[in-house]
This record gives C-alpha cells, sequence and structure tokens, in this order.
C-alpha cells in the first residue's frame, strides 16, 4: 500500500489557497474544442422559430444556420450536429424523405461545407424526424418496430448524407446491427473516410422532450414511447454490451445519452474501452437549467459550466450540448 502523509504534513487546503495554486493542479479543463453544437435547421429564408421549452434555441433556415456555424467556428467549435425539421407534407409510415439526396440535410451539408469547410458536420442517422409516427423506425401492422428493415434504410440515409458532405454521421436510432450495415454501405459506397459516431448506449428519457418539440416528433409520437429500442434507465452494465457490439461493427466513437443522470455511464464506458467518448447533454437538460436561472434561482453561467467541466471529469471527450455557445464566448473570456 502506498505510504501517505496524515495531517498535519498532509494539507489538502494548502491546494486551494490561491487561483495560481488552483489553476496548477486542476486535472480536467474544458475547451471549446471540446463542445459540439446541435442545430435545427428548417426550410425558408431568413427564419428564425424559438423552440419555447428550450429558450435560446431555435429552428433555422439554412441561411441562419450557415452564419450560425461561422460566429461557431470562431469561438473555437469544431463540429456541428444538424437535426432536421421537416414539413409535416414531407412525413410517411417509411420515413422515405429520410434518403432523398435533395432533401434538406443534404441540401443543408452541401452548402455547410462550402461555407465553413473545417467545421465537422455531424448528421442524425434515424428516421424519427421523417415518420409520420414519430417512431425512429417503420412499424408494423400493430405499431412494432421492424429492426432489420430499418437498419437498411438508416444504411441508405447515411449513404445520402456521406455523399452530400457529412463527415461524421451518427446513428441515433437503437436498432440492433446498424453501424454494422451503416459501415459496410459506407464501405461500398466509397466513403471510407465519414467517421460513425454511436449512439451506443441511449436511454429511452423523459428529458428528450423539449427537442421532440423542437423537431415536431412530439405530436407524431403521441403517447407511444421507445422503449423496445433504447435502453432502459435501469441498466448499467447493458450499456457496456451495446458499445462493446458498435465497436466491434465498426464505430469510430460512441456516445452515451442523456448526459448528467448517466454520468455513470459515461465513466464506465470510458474505463472499460478507452475509445473516444461522447456524451449528449440533452434538451431537457437544457431547459432546467434555464427555467432555475430564470427564475433566479440557479446562477446560470456557473451552474453551466461545472455540469460541463463533469462530463470531463467522468472521461467525455466531447459534449454535445445547446450550451455550446454559451460556454464557447465564456471560455474566450
Ligand atoms: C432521435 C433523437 C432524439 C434526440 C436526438 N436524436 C430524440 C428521441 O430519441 O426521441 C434527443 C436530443 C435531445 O433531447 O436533446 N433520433
Amino acid at each position: 500500500m502506498t505510504l501517505f502523509a496524515s495531517f498535519p504534513a498532509a494539507r489538502p487546503r494548502r491546494l486551494r489557497r490561491d487561483g495560481a495554486t488552483r489553476d496548477l493542479v486542476r486535472e480536467h479543463r474544458l475547451h471549446a474544442h471540446d463542445l459540439i453544437l446541435p442545430v435545427f435547421v428548417q426550410e425558408g429564408h431568413q427564419v428564425s422559430t424559438a423552440v419555447p421549452s428550450m429558450p435560446g434555441v431555435a429552428r433555422l433556415s439554412l441561411d441562419r444556420v450557415l452564419a450560425l456555424a461561422e460566429e461557431a467556428q470562431g469561438l473555437g467549435i469544431r463540429a456541428l450536429a444538424l437535426f432536421p425539421v421537416i414539413d409535416a407534407s414531407l412525413k410517411d409510415l417509411e420515413g422515405r424523405e429520410a434518403h432523398n439526396p435533395e432533401g434538406l440535410v443534404p441540401r443543408a451539408l452541401r452548402a455547410l461545407k462550402a461555407a465553413v469547410p473545417e467545421l465537422a458536420l455531424i448528421t442524425d442517422v434515424a428516421l424519427d424526424p421523417y415518420t409520420s409516427h414519430g417512431q425512429d423506425g417503420v412499424i408494423d401492422g400493430q405499431g412494432r418496430i421492424l429492426n432489420d428493415e430499418t437498419v437498411a434504410l438508416l444504411a441508405q440515409q447515411a449513404v445520402v448524407q456521406a455523399q452530400a458532405g457529412a463527415d461524421i454521421v451518427a446513428p441515433s436510432d437503437m436498432m440492433d446491427g446498424r453501424v454494422g450495415a451503416v459501415r459496410q454501405a459506407l464501405e461500398a459506397a466509397g466513403h471510407i473516410h465519414t467517421r460513425i459516431l454511436a449512439y451506443s448506449a441511449k436511454y429511452a428519457s423523459a428529458y428528450y422532450g423539449p427537442f421532440r418539440d423542437a423537431v415536431g416528433s412530439a405530436t407524431s409520437l403521441g403517447k407511444a414511447d421507445k422503449k423496445t429500442y433504447q435502453m432502459d434507465p435501469g441498466n448499467g452494465d447493458e450499456a457496456l454490451h451495446e458499445v462493446a457490439l458498435d465497436i466491434a461493427e465498426g464505430a469510430d466513437m460512441v456516445m452515451v445519452k442523456p448526459g448528467v443522470a448517466y454520468l455513470d455511464i459515461v465513466y464506465r464506458v470510458k474505463q472499460a474501452f478507452r475509445r473516444p467518448t461522447f456524451a449528449y447533454q440533452v434538451s431537457g437538460e437544457y431547459a432546467m437549467l434555464k427555467a432555475a436561472a430564470a427564475q433566479g434561482w440557479l446562477d446560470h453561467d456557473a451552474v453551466m459550466m461545472e455540469t460541463l467541466l463533469g462530463f470531463k471529469r467522468a472521461g467525455a471527450d466531447a459534449i454535445l450540448t445547446y450550451h455550446a455557445l454559451e460556454a464557447a464566448r465564456l471560455l474566450k473570456g
């Protein structure tokens, strides 16, 4: 056993005595490079539609997204995650619009690649913004989510996104075998450099509520839930199993979602696999802080930075967060 000094030889408070010392001995730091900005994109020109349950977040038309992307890049943010708001008239049972090469996401990718080529573009691989029932997959007559049929569509969707310029495709659907299918389809189409960020441990969480308002899948989904594919919040070991499968199937990076309530999972995944591990601080987490701060009950910026640092301490390499711009501005000082 290691011998260590005890009081008074050891006075841990010595290292906390002044700012200089605290700065020298700090173990974890947050950097703008750690932050990934999720963006909601919609059709139109110069439109910005507020998301009431996410104060400070809006659904933006493409021209506005380009401006936001430039701002993000200027603040040191290296990646943007795109989420489309699809017109209800384009939604159907199979989410066909998801693999339309002229759809909103491919057009956004091409425009962003031209305007901000250095910014990494992450796309969501899932059908829920495109299905009339709001599920991430196709359904049978009883409303059950069909796994393999969905996986085939996701692979097509990922190839369309890679073709249009996605640097990183991120399957968020939790179907079995989708990472392998996406990887194979990408290789077959010659997209050997496209990275896969797998939402490996994605839980069936009530924290996604405001996001579903933002993309309009809440109304499509109605009272249905996603518990037959997203993970049970009671499980931890199962997350390691999901991550192991995704890595074996060809994921380059893995993700845990939601964030704060699942930091134990972030920690375990990082410890077990030592692979790039991302965490998603989801819409409900963002909404909670905004609501408390609006009441004057919490110091918004301090709690935001403390929370983001907590992700780093748990082992996250990067964090998807709606606070990305605000945090990057603070980091710039
Ligand atoms: C759906 C998807 C969801 C989120 C990201 N991709 C919602 C869901 O699974 O219903 C949630 C993100 C958030 O709450 O911020 N494929």
